[in-house]
């Protein structure tokens, strides 16, 4: 497959790798080359079957806007732009195009989620707490990953409310941790991202996906599929 993958920072570049490493032909695009997403013209969408994001809240919308307005079909990893998402969702259908996003790309997480959902629906009475921690460049806090389980938790059948902690540690990577207790008990399921690839390798496997679909997907409920 043809991929563009929009922003070459720490996660960007790793997506490259895999991208490459999967056989597609890629091409990459740096910030300096899309002030304004400048590049993302319909001439240059067009020689491209799906594109990755993942740059910063200040630059994903923009980009956004012009892929989706172009009926492209975009990944995205970007995180903290969420308020804009039913603007997306609605551009994605007006313009037939295709949109794929998620806090978190990692396999792991999504089965995370999937034991934050088990626990919830069976947990009555218990106090649930979400713990992240993150590396200190990180932009938005708590991150979108810990939002995203908190809101899949409120959605179970006792509504759980989870608190969220938020830590900044320089280098490190990404850990979630949901804690279920009582008084007299207490459940822990922790994940730990060991590299970068757990991202970038199902943000990858999303853009597979996504390039003989349209419509807007969120990566949580087509993992399933995905993962087949
Ligand atoms: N969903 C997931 O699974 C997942 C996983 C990891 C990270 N993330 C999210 O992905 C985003 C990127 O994370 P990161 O750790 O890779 O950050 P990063 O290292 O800061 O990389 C962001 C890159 O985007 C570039 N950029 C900014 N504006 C651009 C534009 N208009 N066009 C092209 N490139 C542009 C930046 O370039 P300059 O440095 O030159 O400005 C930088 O290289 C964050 O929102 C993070 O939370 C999500």
């Amino acid at each position: 497959m043809r991929m563009l993958i929009i922003g070459q920072g720490k996660t960007g570049r790793v997506v490259t790798e895999i991208a490459r490493e999967r056989g597609h032909s890629v091409q990459t695009l740096e910030e300096k080359e899309n002030r304004d997403a400048g590049s993302l013209t319909a001439p240059n969408l067009a020689s491209f079957d799906v594109l990755i994001d993942f740059t910063t809240p200040e630059a994903v919308v923009k980009n956004l806007r012009a892929c989706l307005a172009n009926g492209a079909k975009v990944v995205v990893g970007t995180t903290g732009w969420y308020q804009h998402l039913e603007d997306m969702r609605a551009l994605t259908a007006r313009k037939n195009a295709g949109l794929l996003y998620s806090t978190n790309f990692s396999f792991g997480v999504q089965l995370l989620y999937q034991l934050a959902k088990l626990l919830g629906n069976q947990a009555g009475g218990y106090q649930f707490k979400i713990e992240e921690t993150h590396h200190t460049e990180k932009l938005d806090s708590p991150s979108g990953t810990a939002l995203t389980l908190q809101k899949v938790l409120e959605a179970t059948a006792y509504g759980a409310s989870a608190t969220i902690d938020a830590h900044r540690v320089k280098d490190a990577i990404g850990t979630h941790r949901l804690e279920v207790s009582s008084d007299n008990e207490r459940i822990v399921v922790e994940h730990q991202a060991l590299s970068r690839r757990s991202f970038a390798y199902g943000a990858v496997r999303g853009a597979e996906w996504l390039a003989t679909r349209r419509g807007s997907f969120d990566f949580q409920d087509v993992f399933p599929q995905i993962l087949s």
